[in-house]
């Protein structure tokens, strides 16, 4: 048999799903093939990997039916999220689990993980380090070597760079590449600029499961641009489409607050982990009508600060809120909604529409309100049809989608989201950031962790860098300078900027 993977006439529906996932899908994967499945978000395309590695139905319990699937012998799977894939708290541990499970000799193991580390670039000087000391973008190499270890033909890759800053994208995606040499690499991602120049062939999934288009990348991208368009799928050049579009708003100063006091203010405001300082601020201010972009490779302190202004961490320093201290007021997550960075820590209900529905049925609005403003975000984000599903049901991007609906339903002033984009498809990104723009106009103001270049050039109003524990840059975004200067000749502040706000 030729075929590395692969499926005939396939029929998949999750048990209480309005339909069906797939009908009759036929699609196989040959020796050696780097394929990238692409498709909008929800389309099925983490299923169908659990199904080619027969997880769907050993491990999953999901009813199927095919006249054939294909799984290969030795396969491995590499995940979104790197901390959900360890069973042990050190390098070494971790990497000796996996191989004494091969039955590997223990006289053999030191030097096997040598090859294995090397191979995925990660040269520690000590093997017996924990793998909390690591950067995301090394634990999701040490993921890769240990993927490696089991020696597989066929390798499973879902997206493995959703939560890496630039950098460490780009040294998975190469550490990806050498890992696959030789061997079958079937993957689903929805950024595609770093993987364009690794893949041979592009399967297109629409909206419903079924495959719309298959071929080389570079035809595929040249002949079936315009269904990538209307899918709402990333391509190459979907920013310059989109920023050329007329959904696009062009940046317009808006007209001064008469009372324009920061909505937040840091003194030397300092954020702690158990006994450890953990970010430093020595001073700034979020205005209204701001979009604040908070930047900085892995493992600087982004989301630990994010949490020290929801009060989630201990803090010290000075922290006003609408001009009084934060501690006086009734309770941060009324004036401040909040986006954890794991979708999967705000969940508190059984459904998705009682999720969205939550936090304003707690304070008591009329249902009819509450009806209107929940079936509203869901059609906005894409998951009216999901709406009766449990929360954990959902594909990667629609939990994504239902954790940002959810928090920002009260349509609080100041919304701080921690990567409220990740993991989705192009449609959804641009639907996301149009609807946060729409607040930001009407004075909301939005403090948000991106790795993503051109959503802080094209939207933000300001950039926070931070870098090693301390907000060590807070500049103008490029979007309203007429003149793009060099971010580092930027003056820190600027006088009529903090002169802007309004009301809703
Ligand atoms: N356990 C489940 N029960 C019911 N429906 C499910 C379950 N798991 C997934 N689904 C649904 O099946 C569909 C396909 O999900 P899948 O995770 O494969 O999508 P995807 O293409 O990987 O999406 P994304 O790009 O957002 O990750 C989604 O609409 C999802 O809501
Ligand atoms: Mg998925």
């Amino acid at each position: 048999m030729e075929a590395a993977a692969g499926v005939e006439q396939l029929r998949l529906k999750f048990p209480g799903a309005p339909a069906l996932t797939f009908r009759d899908l036929s699609f196989e994967v040959k020796r050696g093939e780097k394929v990238l499945l692409l498709g909008p978000s929800g389309c099925g395309k983490s299923t169908l990997l659990q199904v080619l590695s027969g997880l769907i139905p050993r491990a999953v319990d999901v009813p199927v039916t095919a006249e054939r699937i294909v799984v290969p012998e030795r396969w491995a799977f590499v995940f979104q999220d790197p901390d959900t894939q360890f069973c042990m708290p050190f390098v070494d541990e971790e990497l000796a689990f996996v191989l004494e499970n091969l039955l590997v000799p223990r006289e053999e193991m030191k030097q096997r993980m040598g090859v294995l580390l090397r191979q995925v670039g990660l040269e520690l000087e000590e093997l017996h380090t924990p793998i909390a000391a690591l950067s995301q973008g090394m634990k999701q190499r040490l993921a890769i070597a240990s993927a490696l270890a089991l020696e597989p033909d066929v390798l499973f890759v879902d997206e493995p760079t959703a939560l890496l800053d630039p950098e460490g994208t780009k040294q998975v995606w190469e550490t990806i590449r050498k890992a696959g040499e030789g061997k079958t690499v079937i993957i689903v991602e929805h950024k595609i600029e770093e993987i364009v120049g690794y893949i041979d062939r592009v399967v297109l999934f629409g909206k419903s499961g079924e495959i719309t288009a298959d071929g080389p990348a570079a035809d595929l991208f040249a002949n079936y641009g315009h269904r990538l368009a209307e899918d709402g799928i990333w391509y190459p050049g979907v920013w310059d489409d989109y920023i050329r579009s007329d959904r696009y708003a062009p940046w317009t100063a808006e007209p001064a607050a008469a009372s324009a006091g920061p909505l937040i203010r840091l003194d030397r405001f300092e954020v702690w982990r158990g006994k450890k300082q953990k970010q430093y601020v020595e001073s700034a201010e979020v205005y209204a009508g701001e979009w604040i972009a908070v930047t900085g490779p892995n493992g600087a302190g982004k989301s630990t600060l994010l949490l020290g202004l929801m009060g989630l961490l201990q803090t010290a320093g000075g922290y006003e809120l609408n001009g009084r201290p934060a501690e006086q007021t009734g309770g941060l997550s009324a004036e401040i909604a909040f986006v954890f960075q794991n979708p999967e820590f705000q969940f508190v209900t059984n459904s998705v529409y009682d999720e969205v529905a939550f936090s304003l049925r707690q304070e008591k609005r009329p249902e009819a309100e509450v009806e209107a403003k929940t079936s509203a975000l869901l059609a906005d984000f894409d998951l009216t049809q999901r709406k009766d599903n449990h929360p954990f049901q959902l594909s990667l991007g629609q939990k994504r989608r239902l954790s940002v609906a959810s928090a920002i339903v009260k349509e609080q002033r100041i919304l701080v989201l921690d990567e409220p984009t990740f993991g989705q498809d192009a449609k959804n990104t641009f639907a996301l950031l149009e609807r946060l723009e729409a607040w930001r106009r009407q004075g909301t103001a939005i403090v948000m962790v991106t790795h993503d270049p051109d959503i802080v050039c094209r939207f933000a109003t300001r950039i926070w860098e931070v870098r090693d524990g301390r907000l060590e840059h807070d500049l103008r975004g490029p979007r309203q300078l007429a003149e793009p200067a060099a971010a580092d000749e930027l003056p820190e502040k600027e006088p009529e900027f903090v002169q802007r706000g309004g009301s809703r």
